[in-house]
């Protein structure tokens, strides 16, 4: 699953070189679900490799995570560059806090793992402790893929670091 998926560049290069697996996708964004969905039958690309392996949500990802998405069901989820929300007012705003870890981990399987990124240092440190509040457990893995994201090259032209976190959810779910 991929989180906010912005244009879905990402999620695509992953469902072509993964046919094996399934691929959903959630983005509040219409216009961002309009270029992946072009992309996907786009005759450059998907059309010819057959890209039959994405799904996608127009939809708020809380709820699709509630109301869609099975309890254990998911192997892994990304979300790269969520909003951060710079203003301390409007850190209410953002999508990653204990409780939204809380319903991810109660949708992955044991074992599943999450990919995140930010190139707001405050906002690392909060999803690190929700993460962790929930039932995640970090994970040091190398990730070199995900700062090719449309705002991951964007923050590194304008000289912001990233950073990538992998958590993995343990065996035995809070929730
Ligand atoms: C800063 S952009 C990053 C997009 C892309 N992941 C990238 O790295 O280029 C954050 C994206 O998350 C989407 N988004 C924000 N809140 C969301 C929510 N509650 N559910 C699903 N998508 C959301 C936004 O529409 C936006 O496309």
């Amino acid at each position: 699953m991929e989180i906010g998926f912005g244009s879905g560049a990402f999620l695509l290069e992953k469902a072509v070189s993964a046919p094996q697996h399934d691929f959903i996708g959630i983005e509040i964004y219409v216009t961002g679900i309009a270029k992946l969905l072009v992309n996907l039958i786009s005759k450059d690309n998907a059309a010819e490799l057959s890209v039959t392996n994405v799904r996608v949500f127009n939809k708020d990802a809380k709820s699709v995570l509630i109301n869609n998405i099975p309890p254990g069901s998911l192997d892994g989820a990304y979300i790269l560059f969520p909003d951060p929300w710079h203003k301390k007012r409007h850190h209410k705003r953002r999508l990653i806090n204990p409780e939204f870890a809380g319903v991810l981990s109660s949708r992955l399987r044991a074992g599943g793992s999450v990919v995140v990124a930010t190139d707001s240092q405050d906002y690392a440190a909060e999803m690190e402790s929700s993460f962790i509040s929930a039932g995640f457990v970090s994970d040091s893995e190398e990730l070199s893929d995900v700062d090719r994201t449309t705002y991951a090259l964007k923050a590194l032209k304008e000289e912001r670091p990233l950073k990538v976190y992998r958590f993995v959810r343990g065996k035995c779910n809070p929730d």
